[in-house]
């Protein structure tokens, strides 16, 4: 089928190269001149395993197009998926200004009847407002049908769960479009799951909200084990096991971040409030973790005192492995705490380099490697559990720092390990290992 993709971020790009892979003729539009160059050439404006690979193979079997030309792209679409993004605004609600600018461009372009995806998340009732933006705009006797399809692919691991995600969902407003969307996905052989268009939106804001409520209130149970001496990786597969609760998003830590769990929890309260119901407990997965991001710092400073003029090195930036994202990752607020403290900050990633730089131009040095980052080092902080980092020799720390007192706040290693090398380890939700003697 010929497909138009309107917005080529992470969820317009990921979607666009895995249709083409199956076989469909794409069109992928972007209003970033730069973005559609580098896409032209092959070059990945996003790190993302596995993509560069299928934009190649794409690009060269002519299955893919990229183009800043959106009204050519929109007139001869028998599909147009929306996929720009919906940022958050100053009270937390989506901001819908991108969705409104694309839905009127594709109105006034398109030529032939067509169905219009929309696979940004929106709030409920969103997709009606698209198509009477989309329909204000059409001249002619044209038909536009509307279809709600959330994206659940997360950063990472974006193409592997794309070819395997849980399932597809489809709100469509008549039975001949979902069905044509249905048939559009049907070479990736998931469960689809066919629906109204209001409670597709919702699945979206409800799933990415249970997810999150699952990480806030492992991190609460861990905040007791440490206060208990009980220990949160042994009581997550615990609970884990029941296949009522599942094993997955249980891993304590310095809580959530990314474009996703942040902006659309506040969103959903907003949604909620619109129709005057208090979310009280999504308001608290969200305070949770809020304090959550800062608790590696001020447990630091509980146990080493004042931080002026320590070096700290901190390990990870991204919001979590595999990706250069920092958008909402607990690295940025830790760093600010950390210079409001005075410290100095060394901060090492495996991948992450100019964003950061950019957010903190002078006052934090960016080193290129994990030795570089505690050569001499007071204390060291882990805020992402990338690969580089878990397979770091413990021994280094003690060999390297000045005297090693480790806050890893992805618990990257086992406590006996830490316990061998004599280090000062404290984690999330487990019992601190303190040195026996000066190293
Ligand atoms: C998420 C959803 O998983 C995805 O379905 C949706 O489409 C977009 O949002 P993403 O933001 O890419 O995807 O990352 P995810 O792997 O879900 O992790 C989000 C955050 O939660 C990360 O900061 C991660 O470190 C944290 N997390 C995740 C935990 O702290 N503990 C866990 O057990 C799982």
């Amino acid at each position: 089928m010929k497909v138009t993709i309107a917005g080529i971020g992470y969820v317009g790009l990921v979607t666009g190269v895995c249709l083409a892979e199956i076989g469909h003729e794409i069109t992928c539009v972007d209003t970033d001149h730069k973005k559609i160059s580098d896409l032209n050439k092959g070059e990945s404006p996003i790190y993302e395993p596995g993509i560069t690979e299928l934009i190649k193979h794409n690009l060269a079997k002519g299955a893919i197009r990229f183009t800043t030309n959106s009204k050519q792209a929109y007139s001869f679409a028998e599909i147009i998926f929306i996929s720009v993004g919906t940022p958050e605004s100053d009270d937390g609600s989506a901001n819908l200004q991108y969705i409104k600018e694309a839905a009127e461009e594709i109105g006034q372009s398109i030529r032939k009847n067509v169905i219009v995806v929309t696979k940004s998340t929106v709030p409920v009732g969103t997709n009606e407002k698209i198509k009477k933006w989309i329909e204000n705009k059409i001249t002619g006797r044209l038909k536009v049908s509307i279809v709600s399809n959330p994206e659940f692919l997360r950063e990472g691991s974006a193409i592997y769960d794309t070819f395997n995600g849980d399932r597809i969902i489809i709100g469509a407003e008549d039975e001949l479009s979902a069905n044509i969307i249905g048939d559009l996905y049907k070479p990736f052989d998931l469960p689809i799951i066919k629906t109204d268009i209001r409670s597709a939106e919702m699945i979206k804001y409800a799933s990415n909200a249970f997810l999150a409520t699952k990480i806030s209130f492992i991190n609460e149970i861990a905040n007791i084990c440490e206060k208990v001496g009980a220990n949160i990786e042994d009581v997550a597969q615990g609970i884990g096991k029941d296949s009522r609760i599942g094993s997955q998003f249980l891993s304590a830590g310095i809580g959530y971040g990314g474009s996703c769990f942040p902006k659309d929890t506040k969103a959903l309260v907003q949604i909620a409030g619109d129709v005057h119901h208090r979310f009280e407990l999504l308001e608290s997965v969200i305070k949770v973790n809020n304090v959550q991001r800062n608790r590696l710092v001020h447990k630091a400073k509980e146990v080493l005192g004042p931080l002026a003029g320590k070096k700290a090195a901190i390990l990870g930036l991204s919001f979590k492995p595999n990706t250069d994202d920092i958008r909402e990752a607990a690295s940025i607020s830790m760093i600010e705490q950390l210079l409001a403290e005075k410290a100095e900050v060394f901060a090492f990633d495996p991948v992450v380099n100019g964003k950061i730089k950019a957010l903190f131009p002078e006052n934090i040095k960016l080193c290129t490697s994990i030795d570089e980052a505690i050569t001499k080092a007071d204390l060291c902080f882990i805020a992402t559990e990338w690969n580089e980092i878990k397979e770091y020799p413990l021994v280094k720390f003690k060999d390297l720092m000045k005297e090693p007192f480790i806050f890893d706040g992805r618990n990257c290693f086992q406590l006996m390990e830490a316990e061998k090398f004599n280090l000062n380890y404290y984690s999330i939700g487990r019992e601190p290992v303190i040195a026996k003697y000066s190293n």
